[in-house]
């Protein structure tokens, strides 16, 4: 797309920011229905003021204290080693005097999408993680990890595709610890999630995603030092199906034959970096879809007319951070705080995760 033709929107930060401010504060906390929504909502509304900058304006320390306290009330150890639950609710003091019981109950298990979420969100919050068990995490890494080099969502079993590979692999690469996953077997099972188009799919047989092609390009790149994971042909055939996956509206779509969506921006974009061709992305095109799918109120909706939520809006705002507009094509009000592409965070929110959740008595 020519500068002439794209025409950019106006980013409209601060009504992006309002819109995450009031995700937060009109939180239902009493519904326990929703409870092991809320913390993703909090990652995402939190993550969007990181990258916006306006954390700090836009929310008062006591209400960061809060949540900070909030999210360690899900930090729960056990046989299994530890890490953060789903939910505040759903605690195991029934059974406490079981002399039966192998773990707190299977509601105080640790969860593996959970403690990535949490880790990161109290990184957002500058958490100085004095109360987490480091070794307990990595404990729950390893009671997590298949015989096929998977991992299950909790050492109990649950999921076990691409997204829960990821979330063992930035837990690592943030401990800085790696001795609790079999990393061959772990990569071997990623491996085996390739596509005949050239993208991944959740599982072995699943049909290419941009999010699980995402997944392994951030898998792969966080345990090589190279940028050289993939073979020559295996790179050309994935980066030439996530670049087909930008259509004529500008945005990327997640799958063959369906329409864009803001989210594979960053999913479809990310893979992009990660495999160092951002160049070969139309960054004027993209900030044109992102700035239509802007919903009047605030926020940013999966596609133009759509209603906004904080999901969309941190993803958008993310690569918006990857792939900035020019100036001269009318970007001047698109400037992101940098990304850490692997980690999925702003980039000195990663650096703080790194330096900080690390223990040299581990
Ligand atoms: C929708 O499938 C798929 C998603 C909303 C998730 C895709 C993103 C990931 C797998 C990455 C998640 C990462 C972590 C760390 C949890 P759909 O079939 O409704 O959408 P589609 O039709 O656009 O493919
Ligand atoms: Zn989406």
């Amino acid at each position: 797309m020519t500068e002439q033709q794209a025409n950019i929107p106006v980013l409209a930060r601060s009504g992006h920011s309002g819109h995450c401010t009031r995700c937060l504060t009109g939180l239902p906390f009493s519904l326990v229905t929703v409870d092991s929504s809320k913390l993703p909502l909090i990652f995402y509304c939190l993550g969007s003021l990181d990258l916006l900058g306006t954390l700090d304006t836009a929310t008062k320390e006591s209400e960061r204290e809060s949540w900070r306290n909030d999210i360690w009330g899900l930090h729960a150890g056990g046989a299994w080693g530890s890490g953060f639950k789903p939910s505040w609710y759903m605690t195991g003091s029934d059974t406490k005097n079981d002399p039966q019981r192998t773990y707190e109950t299977e509601f105080d298990t640790p969860h593996m999408i959970v403690t990535y979420t949490a880790l990161l969100t109290l990184a957002i919050l500058r958490d100085d993680f004095a109360r987490l068990d480091r070794r307990g995490l990595v404990t729950f890494l390893r009671s997590s990890q298949r015989e096929d080099g998977s991992f299950t969502s909790d050492p109990t079993g649950g999921d076990a595709d691409l997204r829960l590979t990821y979330c063992a692999f930035v837990i690592c690469a943030l401990l800085n610890d790696w001795s609790g996953v079999d990393v061959e077997k772990a990569l071997g099972f990623v491996r085996r999630c390739r596509t005949y188009e050239g993208g991944y799919g959740s599982a072995p047989g699943c049909e290419a995603q941009g999010g699980p092609t995402y997944l392994a390009m951030a898998i792969f790149r966080l345990t090589s030092d190279s940028p050289n994971f993939l073979n020559a042909v295996e790179r050309r055939q994935t980066l030439r199906w996530l670049l087909q996956n930008q259509d004529c509206s500008g945005g990327f779509r997640g799958r063959t034959n369906k329409d864009a969506d803001a989210c594979y921006c960053f999913w479809c974009g990310g893979a992009i970096q990660i495999l160092g061709a951002t160049e070969l992305v139309d960054n004027v095109a993209l900030a044109s879809f992102l700035g239509n799918c802007q919903f009047r109120f605030g926020g940013i909706a999966k596609a133009p007319g759509e209603h906004a939520d904080p999901y969309h809006t941190y993803l958008s705002l993310a690569a918006i951070s990857i792939f900035p507009p020019s100036e001269s094509a009318g970007g001047g009000s698109w400037a992101i705080e940098p990304l850490d592409t692997l980690i999925n965070a702003k980039s000195s929110t990663a650096q703080w995760a790194k330096d900080h959740i690390p223990s040299k008595s581990m």
